[in-house]
């Protein structure tokens, strides 16, 4: 057994501490709004917070998140921040298909967290990693600057 602490509350998973975090979110915690793309770090659809920071959990064991805070985007509203974030996304109609969008918003929350008035280069390099396939980038960045300007 494993105890995490996720979205608030300490979990205890039966999963081998070797198995990536995003399979424990996925298939035995039910919490399936962090998405599979490509499980090799290179498209941002598994990004999680782990103690406020944006992370891969597609490839990050999961013995290695015990102890530490696991916010996935089922909990993202929790946070004014999150919150702010998640406005934006619905008042700019940023989603299409959808499929990255529950990482993209992850990655926008950790970086107002840091930053709460980035600039475009800044929206640019925290988002990099988070790749859409749908190029929803434009709006991305818009929704972003929203979010920021409703938190100022
Ligand atoms: S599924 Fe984790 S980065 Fe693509
Ligand atoms: S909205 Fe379709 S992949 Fe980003």
């Amino acid at each position: 057994m494993i105890t995490l602490n996720l979205n608030g509350k300490d979990v205890e998973l039966d999963v081998p501490a070797d198995m990536p975090l995003l399979w424990a979110l996925r298939d035995v915690a039910n919490l399936t709004g962090t998405k599979y793309g490509c499980g090799m770090a290179l498209c941002g659809a598994c990004t999680v917070h782990i103690d406020g920071q944006a992370t891969r959990s597609c490839v990050t064991p999961v013995s290695t998140v015990v102890g530490k805070k696991v916010t996935t985007v089922e909990a993202v509203a929790d946070d004014p921040v999150g919150k702010a974030v998640q406005r934006a996304w619905r008042k700019l109609d940023v989603v299409q298909c959808g499929y990255c969008q529950s990482g993209q918003m992850m990655s926008a929350t950790a970086l107002l967290q840091a930053n709460r008035k980035p600039s475009d280069a800044d929206i640019d390099a925290a988002m990099s990693g988070n790749i859409c396939r749908c190029a929803t980038y434009v709006r991305i960045r818009a929704a972003i600057h929203e979010a920021a300007g409703n938190l100022a």
